[in-house]
């Protein structure tokens, strides 16, 4: 029998309860973060964590994030140098996510850490995030709250579209303020390097680690074992660096001076304000992935600071379907 399918309810304090005994218990439950909405289950049981992969359709080689609520939840789960205490310091809470090497007894899922020796750890700087860790009193996996490979939530309500039917909650707080994925930085014997551009800009994270190693927005190669190419992928073909739309097509603008078109149109941000921008990716991704639209056709956004992680999630949305589609 299908099961129901689960509606938003927003974040009370009552809700939160709720959310945190069902995750006690085992369930799945979305909840919102500052970077997008995640798929929640208690990072130290194997069986709550199969169900994420389930549920997403995830292949089980991709790890998941373990959100934590405070620095000593952080500090069971994997081991802090210098240079991971300094970044911890200056941007938790916040959408930066740390892979360190896992502590001695660290109580997460290996299922979770895909048997790597790391963990990837992040305390998200959305409140109600953190209350519902703390009260659920263990580190929550969770991926982004969509089905493997497809567009990132970032409004309960596109939870419910892809995952309504697997599961047991979503907590509703609204749109996402940032809207893209955190910044992953891999540290390891004081060196750091960039996995995944994100929320952070790589400037704001280099003024603490000096030049970072690692993947550049020009290089292919997956750094994080879930950076294949193609991800974070509407069912339209998407066309970057557009200077106009074709006919049938849909057009994503950025900027004030946007090319006529007698289509579907929307601006990521008539300012050419890149924090605007990557708050609007994915839900405008989403509304001009049109059954009426041959693709979508996206104008050129300057790489710099966040430009750099917009740029890296329009790459993979654009990218042969026919590559792995990790979450
Ligand atoms: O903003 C975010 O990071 C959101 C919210 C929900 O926190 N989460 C998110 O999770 O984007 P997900 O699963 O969609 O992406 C996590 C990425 C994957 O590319 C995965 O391969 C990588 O983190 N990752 C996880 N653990 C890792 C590890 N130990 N070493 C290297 N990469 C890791
Ligand atoms: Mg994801």
């Amino acid at each position: 029998m299908p099961r129901a399918m689960t509606e938003p309810v927003p974040a009370t304090d009552e809700n939160l309860a709720r959310a945190a005994a069902l995750l006690r218990a085992g369930a799945l439950v979305a909840f919102p973060t500052e970077t997008v909405y995640g798929l929640g289950a208690d990072a130290t049981r194997d069986a709550a964590v199969a169900r994420i992969f389930e549920a997403k359709g995830r292949p089980a080689f991709n790890p998941l994030i373990s959100h934590v609520a405070d620095m000593a939840m952080a500090r069971r789960l994997a081991r802090f140098d210098a240079l991971a205490e300094a970044l911890a310091a200056a941007f938790w809470p916040g959408p930066l996510t740390l892979v360190l090497p896992r502590a001695e007894a660290s109580p997460v899922s290996l299922l979770a850490t895909a048997g790597l020796d790391t963990v990837a750890l992040r305390m998200p700087g959305h409140e109600v995030a953190r209350a519902l860790i703390s009260r659920a009193g263990v580190p929550l996996a969770a991926p982004s709250a969509n089905p493997s490979g497809q567009v990132s939530p970032t409004q309960a309500v596109h939870v419910a579209e892809g995952l309504g039917g697997q599961v047991d909650m979503i907590l509703d707080a609204g749109p996402c303020r940032a809207g893209i994925e955190s910044t992953i930085v891999a540290v390891d014997d004081g060196t750091a390097r960039l996995l995944r551009p994100g929320a952070v800009p790589r400037g704001e994270i280099e003024a603490v680690t000096g030049p970072l190693g690692g993947r550049g927005p020009e290089e292919a190669r997956p750094a994080a074992p879930g950076m294949l190419a193609s991800h974070y992928a509407p069912r339209a073909r998407v066309r970057l660096d557009a200077r106009a739309a074709q006919p049938g097509e849909a057009l994503l603008a950025f900027g004030p001076s946007v090319p006529a078109h007698d289509g579907p149109v929307l601006n990521l941000s008539p300012a050419g304000d890149l924090r605007e921008a990557a708050a609007n990716l994915f839900a405008m991704l989403r509304a001009l992935d049109r059954a009426d639209v041959t693709g979508i056709a996206v104008m050129p956004i300057p790489r710099e600071g966040l430009g750099e992680a917009i740029n890296d999630r329009l790459a993979r949305a654009a990218a042969p379907r026919d590559a792995a589609r990790p979450a």
